[in-house]
């Protein structure tokens, strides 16, 4: 591959010269006043033209990288396609100009959408209680333990204090429990990536509070045992909590409620293709079991005769967020859902597995797949360690290297129990073809690392800034131009 030096690109500042105007404005016909101080005038802004200035945001928009560019493999995030036809949804003045405050008998058709996406993704998930209102998986998660804390207050059984949580749970799911209060115990995996059993029945007993599993877990495996797993939690009178982030392999295949799961989040911003990142809305909708809809946070959506209307469930924990979720979120997860099909959302995990497991194995002889031996989910790791030890090359330099090929790398250093990770997830809406390109470039890239592993400790080489400082880069990021 040809490495294009890196081009350093006039900042709009450089292109200022004194008197250039973006506007000619007519000749002023009232009296001139002085403007206040510290306006406009005292303030050091480029004067450019009105091309520079289209010219300068044009360049810096098609810097970002973006789902609706090419393949963003970032394992655990599900990237996948967003479709268009959910923007042009949420742009409907029925749905954007609706306000929270407004009498339900106004907007019974916002409450329909909410009502019947509830509906289905109690369907889709096998547990019918649904709530709307987390703004994101994690808030989810908390949401889910909270209900949990009053399912055993609610039974006199305060004593317990303790949250298993698997090592290859993703990091919110520990970190949640001991936000709640809790105690954390891991539970260790087996040499096939499953929660070892034996071990998870020697730390289940009266103090359980419950599990938390992330089922297909971070490692991309799905849980050979989870029946098991939840009958020992159980037994003990715990509950069972999944992370659904993850749904995206199961979805319409497998309903987690029919594994013995109690409570269950799904990331509608992953499966349900809401757009993410960059911190936007997310919507972390909460399904369980029919015992438990009691607690749900609230308000939900109940429907009397051919009315919609919210009301708060019985023992609800309350609120976890203002109004009623991230309505906007949820529409496009509902458009999602109606124009594929319930149906044929089964095609969506088949797809997204099968294209895991077909980089799996155009991979897997190259770079070190420590759980090569099985059918990976939506997503499977790799171990960079051996490239650390015979060519000296990190899975930094590999990362950083696969932007000069035009891909946004994969996840890095995650999961914590697979080191040197890279952390691959390229979802259903990837064609053969661009399958196929990322994976000869990371083919390429292992070539490189052994001929010439300079060119992947110096990558990026196509970027306008390479190798940064990271933490001082997200501690004290420097976001405004300094003249020299
Ligand atoms: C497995 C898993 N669980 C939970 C979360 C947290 O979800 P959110 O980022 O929406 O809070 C993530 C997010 O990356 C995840 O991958």
């Amino acid at each position: 591959m040809t490495i294009v030096a890196n081009k350093t690109e006039p900042i709009i500042y450089e292109l200022s010269a004194p008197g250039r105007e973006g506007a000619a404005l007519p000749e002023c016909d009232v009296p001139l006043t002085p403007l206040p101080k510290n306006t406009r005038q005292d303030l050091d802004l480029p004067e450019v033209s009105e091309v520079d200035v289209v010219r300068h945001f044009t360049r810096l928009s098609q810097k970002n990288y973006c789902v609706d560019l090419g393949i963003y493999p970032l394992g655990s995030c599900t990237m996948k396609y967003n479709p268009k036809i959910n923007e042009e949804a949420v742009k409907l003045p029925g749905f954007t100009t609706v306000h929270p405050y407004q009498d339900v008998d106004d907007v019974q058709g916002a409450l329909q959408l909410m009502y019947e996406l509830q509906t289905m993704l109690g369907e889709i998930c096998g547990l019918p209680g649904v709530t709307l209102q987390p703004a994101a998986g994690a808030q989810g998660e908390l949401a889910g333990i909270l209900i949990i804390h009053a399912y055993h207050k609610a039974r006199g059984e305060t004593h317990r204090k303790k949250v298993l949580v698997p090592d290859s749970a993703h990091g919110t799911n520990p970190a949640t429990s001991s936000m709640s209060g809790y105690q954390v115990v891991q539970v260790k995996s087996d040499a096939r990536g499953n929660v070892d059993l034996d071990e998870l029945r020697k730390l289940a007993n009266e103090e359980t509070v419950g599990l938390m599993i992330t089922n297909p877990n971070t490692l991309g495996l799905f849980e050979e045992h989870i029946r098991e797993v939840c009958q020992v939690i159980h037994d003990v009178g715990g509950l069972v909590y999944g992370d659904g982030a993850n749904l995206n392999a199961l979805v319409g295949i497998v309903k987690p409620g029919d594994l013995g799961i109690d409570i269950l989040h799904s990331n509608l911003h992953k499966t349900f293709s809401v757009p993410h990142g960059g911190g936007g809305p997310g919507a972390g909708a909460v399904m369980v079991r029919k015992d438990l809809a009691q607690f749900l946070p609230g308000p939900i959506v109940v429907k009397k005769g051919k009315r919609y209307e919210f009301a708060m469930p019985r023992k609800s924990i309350g609120r976890v967020k203002s109004f009623y979720g991230n309505f906007l979120a949820l529409v496009r997860a509902y458009v999602y859902v109606r124009t594929i099909g319930k149906e044929n959302l089964a095609r969506v995990a088949e797809d997204s597995v099968i294209n895991a497991n077909y980089l799996l194995a155009r991979l897997k002889e190259v770079y070190y797949a420590p759980f090569g031996n099985r059918v990976c989910k939506h997503e499977f790791v790799l171990n960079g360690t051996p490239f650390v030890e015979k060519y000296g090359v990190r899975t930094l330099d590999i990362a950083k290297r696969i932007q000069d090929y035009g891909f946004y790398p994969p996840t890095i250093y995650f999961p914590l129990t697979v080191p040197e990770c890279l952390m691959i997830e390229p979802t259903e809406t990837q064609s053969k073809e661009s399958l196929d390109e990322f994976a000869d470039a990371l083919l390429q890239i292992a070539e490189e690392a052994r001929t010439n592993p300079d060119v992947l400790k110096n990558a990026p080489h196509t970027a306008p800034v390479t190798r940064l400082d990271e933490v001082k880069a997200a501690r004290e990021p420097v976001l405004r131009y300094k003249r020299q």
